[in-house]
């Protein structure tokens, strides 16, 4: 008996460890199941088995099904916006009717036309994807004041269907069609969100590089590969058996900012006219499109998925898109835009001083989800 009770107290702080912890993992098993297994099969659909085929055979439509999803009438429209002109980027903005204010930092930061037009010699477009207020009373006032701010600016899109989160692949299609109708020569394309800032310098710096190569069939953005569709049915990002059953989406690149070439945009418009486009994350809809032309997303470690940069300029001089800035947009631009904020050379000592700062800002565990530890070495 004194033995056993000696024994008992020798184990006993690890047995109440395991007991709490297969109690956790026991009250917690739906979570870890979904997402730990979750993954655990999308990676091993996506990088073994990586067969799409599917898409052919359950989400095409018929034409007349697949235009239903796109024919939505016009509200406000520009259809001369881009002319006859050479356009480098054409910049869809995703926004929302009551967003004036993030519109106008915009317009007065990095999606000033005329200051890329000065300092590049180059021209873009930068125009706003919107639908109509999910609410009807809020609705006519809206309308007011979004014709007085298109009279304006001239830079506004708006299409008939409800703006909500879940016709989101509805607004994607909107920016595509309208490219291919209205500004079929520009030589990229991009889509981003009203909660975005983008560096436009070095965007544009970017492109004109890949311009010079000449590349064809290009997608570009942070890239997901194998990512599971969210079965939690509380998540925003809940997509249903029936809507997608298969355990891993093809390779896409997050909606808060991609790029593609035009003769991809085109591609991908013309399978977007093919499919059922009732899967409501435009993101995962636009990379079903890219598969069915084979078309592959190439990752550029400097678009930021979800997260927001830090501001240092060893970051700054690299990146092209930071997400999550609204209030803060004014103060970096004025920094982006300052000849004598970021002055780092090239030199040996520089790099290696920025590979250091970058290491300690990006390559620590849960620090940061802006952009990934392989940034820290480009
Ligand atoms: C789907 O079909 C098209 C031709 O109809 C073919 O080019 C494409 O490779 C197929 N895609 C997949 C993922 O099977
Ligand atoms: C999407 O827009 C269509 C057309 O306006 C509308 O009928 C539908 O209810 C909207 N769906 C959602 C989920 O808001
Ligand atoms: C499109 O997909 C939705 C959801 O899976 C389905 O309910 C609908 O019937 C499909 N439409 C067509 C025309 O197949």
């Amino acid at each position: 008996m004194f033995v056993n009770m000696r024994r008992f107290r020798k184990y006993n702080p690890r047995l109440i460890v395991m007991f709490f912890a297969t109690l956790l993992i026991m009250l917690n098993w739906e979570s870890i199941d979904n997402r730990v297994l979750g993954h655990v099969k999308s990676y091993t659909y996506r990088y073994l088995y990586n067969s799409f085929q599917f898409i052919n055979t359950s989400i095409r439509v018929s034409p007349e099904e697949a235009i239903r999803y796109s024919n939505h009438k016009y509200i406000l429209n520009h259809e001369n916006k881009c002319g006859a002109k050479d356009i480098l980027l054409l910049l869809f903005v995703k926004s929302s009717s009551q967003n004036f204010e993030r519109r106008h930092a915009i317009r007065a930061t990095w999606g000033n036309v005329v200051y890329v037009e000065n300092t590049f010699g180059v021209t873009i477009k930068v125009l706003f994807a919107l639908g109509v207020h999910p609410e009807q009373n809020n609705r006519k006032l809206l309308h007011q004041q979004l014709i007085l701010e298109n009279k304006k600016y001239k830079d506004l899109i708006q299409q008939d269907f409800i703006d909500t989160f879940h016709n989101l692949t509805l607004k994607l299609l909107l920016q595509l069609s309208w490219k291919e109708s209205y500004c079929r020569h520009a030589h990229f394309f991009m889509s981003t969100d009203d909660d975005v800032f983008i560096h436009i310098p070095n965007l544009i710096r970017y492109l004109q590089e890949i311009a010079r190569n000449n590349n064809k069939n290009l997608w570009i953005g942070r890239v997901h590969r194998g990512s599971p569709p969210v079965r939690d049915k509380t998540s925003k990002y809940y997509v249903s058996q029936d809507m997608y059953s298969w355990l891993s989406y093809p390779d896409y690149t997050p909606g808060s900012g991609y790029v593609l070439s035009k003769d991809a945009a085109t591609k991908i418009y013309q399978a977007s006219c093919t499919l059922n486009a009732s899967l409501h994350i435009d993101d995962v809809f636009l990379g079903i499109c890219a598969k069915i032309m084979d078309i592959s997303p190439k990752d550029n470690v400097f678009f930021s998925g979800e997260g927001k940069a830090h501001y240092h300029c060893c970051i700054y001089n690299q990146m092209i898109t930071s997400h999550g800035h609204v209030s803060d947009i004014y103060e970096l631009w004025g920094r982006v835009t300052d000849p004598l904020a970021c002055q780092i050379s090239s030199g040996l000592f520089s790099r290696l001083y920025c590979t250091l700062v970058k290491v300690r800002l990006l390559c620590v565990p849960f620090g940061s989800y802006s952009y990934p530890c392989k940034a820290a070495f480009e």
